[in-house]
């Protein structure tokens, strides 16, 4: 059983939005008919109707039997969260096929730039995780569960973050799927793979300055996953990590 996943996160839709760029992920992902895509939040700049409008036309245009798209802290601006369903109805829990589950956690709060579990949603987790013990297991949010290098002095992140990695190493979670950095990046663990998208197609790329997504591959039960430049290359998201130097250093 061979399943290709795309994450793309941190559309950003409205003033920092690249267009451009946004159709050239259109055809790219299109021509990879790929098995679901999951877009890990900021969807919208400031949560604006009209950039939800937009957005919903922009991810309409996606070929996928499966889009997913969860809600970022930009997306909750401006009472942004009363409307997010509405324009992005999706499911927590989504059976790929009978080995793949993906499981989404809802981390934005109203009018709030750091995110939250919630003791419940953390017990929710952990019982919906338990259901699924032999399956690969995919967990998405928005913000990122572990901080990654070069964002220092931005504290903004998910308050419980211990809560849940617990949870998520005691259900024996394969692969976490995070966004709100603009910085890709991978942790990997013993059985534990922690991804960061960069933005899809924002103006304020980090790190890496280019727009990328990301390209999960499942294979056998084998997780890989790549970095996808748009427009340009495709690489082994693990290289970013290898081939890290600090900014001014050869
Ligand atoms: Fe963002
Ligand atoms: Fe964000």
């Amino acid at each position: 059983m061979k399943m290709n996943i795309v994450q793309l996160s941190d559309i950003h839709v409205g003033t920092q939005f690249r267009e451009k760029v946004f159709d050239t992920v259109l055809d790219e992902v299109n021509a990879l008919k790929p098995n679901a895509i999951i877009v890990t939040g900021d969807l919208t700049n400031e949560g604006l109707i009209k950039e939800y409008e937009k957005c919903k036309e922009l991810i309409s245009q996606l070929n996928a039997p499966k889009i997913i798209a969860i809600s970022g802290n930009h997306d909750y601006r401006n009472t942004g969260y009363l409307v997010f369903k509405k324009y992005f109805p999706f499911e927590t829990v989504n059976e790929l096929d009978k080995d793949v589950v993906v499981v989404t956690l809802g981390t934005a709060r109203p009018d709030r730039d750091e995110g939250e579990i919630g003791y419940r949603q953390n017990l929710w987790l952990e019982r919906t995780m338990k259901k699924y013990e032999k399956k690969i297991k995919i967990l998405a949010m928005h913000h990122h569960l572990i901080g990654i290098p070069d964002t220092g002095s931005d504290r903004v992140t998910v308050i419980d973050a211990g809560d849940v990695l617990r949870t998520i190493l005691a259900t024996n979670v394969d692969l976490v799927l995070c966004g709100h950095k603009h910085r890709p990046w991978i942790w990997t663990f013993k059985n534990l793979s922690v991804v960061n998208a960069g933005t899809t197609s924002s103006e304020r790329v980090r790190g890496l300055f280019e727009n990328t997504y990301n390209i999960i591959k499942i294979e056998n039960k084998k997780i890989h996953v790549d970095l996808k430049i748009v427009g340009g290359k495709r690489i082994p998201l693990e290289n970013i990590v290898k081939n890290y130097t600090r900014f001014g250093e050869e």
